[in-house]
């Protein structure tokens, strides 16, 4: 699914990484799921992959309910107008709307304008089919935990490896981070080191994260150059 802040583009690179640390762990962890494309791809590429846990989570309420949703067999629809998505925009919370809010926006951004279907193009159907094999693959995991919460909320077991992706510095924040604390955050992470594999997505880090991925990528909107990075914490 289109997501502001997804990391389809880069996911193959990420899981080569984080495939080193896979072997050593029973219990995968999302703190940032957003379209759970790193899950997703963990998954389609290693059929061997199947920890005994897995976690996701979003700060996001629709987009954890859609999540929720899916593992209980829910089936977003393949079609949606426009008049549909306008009449979801300032409606209550659901998966629906999760679905529909980011699936069927222009650029993934959350209800930023209805994605019309183009060129045999449906954003819908597209969006669809991916949330769908996220769920497909999920039912074959023994226990599979959805929460919305922040992150440092999240409950995770000593030993888990866990891919963060939060909202970065200083660019526009994806989902329900607008006010996202990053002092706090990499403070949760040091701390976190100390129990579990800890790998986080960001352009830059503190002076006690080293940098163990490089990756770069041509931005759509203005095919400005960026260099995404992943971290890991030095001090332990
Ligand atoms: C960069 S996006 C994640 C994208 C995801 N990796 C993907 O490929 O689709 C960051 C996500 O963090 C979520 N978020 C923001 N603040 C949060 C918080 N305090 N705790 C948990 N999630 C948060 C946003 O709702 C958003 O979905």
């Amino acid at each position: 699914m289109r997501y502001i802040g997804g990391k389809y583009r880069i996911r193959k690179q990420l899981i080569d990484y984080l495939l080193n640390y896979i072997q050593y762990t029973d219990c995968f962890v999302e703190p940032f799921v957003g379209s759970a494309n790193i899950t997703l791809s963990l998954f389609e590429d290693n059929p061997l992959f199947a920890p005994s846990k897995i976690i996701i989570n979003d700060f996001h309420t629709d987009l954890a309910m859609m999540w929720q949703a899916i593992l209980n067999g829910w089936e977003p629809p393949s079609i949606f107008t426009e008049e549909e998505y306008e009449s979801l925009r300032n409606a209550e919370s659901s998966a629906l709307r999760g679905f529909v809010g980011h699936g069927c926006s222009f650029g993934g951004i959350w209800f930023s304008k209805f994605a019309k279907t183009k060129d045999g193009r449906n954003y819908c159907l597209n969006a669809k089919n991916s949330i769908m094999k996220v769920g497909e693959l999920l039912k074959g995991i023994e226990e599979v935990e959805v929460y919305n919460l922040s992150y440092e909320q999240v409950p995770i077991p000593n030993g888990a490896l866990i891919y963060n992706d939060p909202p970065y510095k200083d660019t526009c924040k994806p989902g329900a981070g607008n006010d996202f604390d990053h002092e706090k955050f990499w403070q949760w992470v040091r701390e976190l080191s100390n129990k579990c594999q800890v790998f986080t997505s960001e352009y830059s880090a503190p002076e006690d994260f080293e940098c163990v991925l490089e990756i770069n990528v041509e931005l759509d909107m203005n095919r400005a150059k960026r260099v995404e990075r992943l971290f890991k914490y030095k001090g332990i």
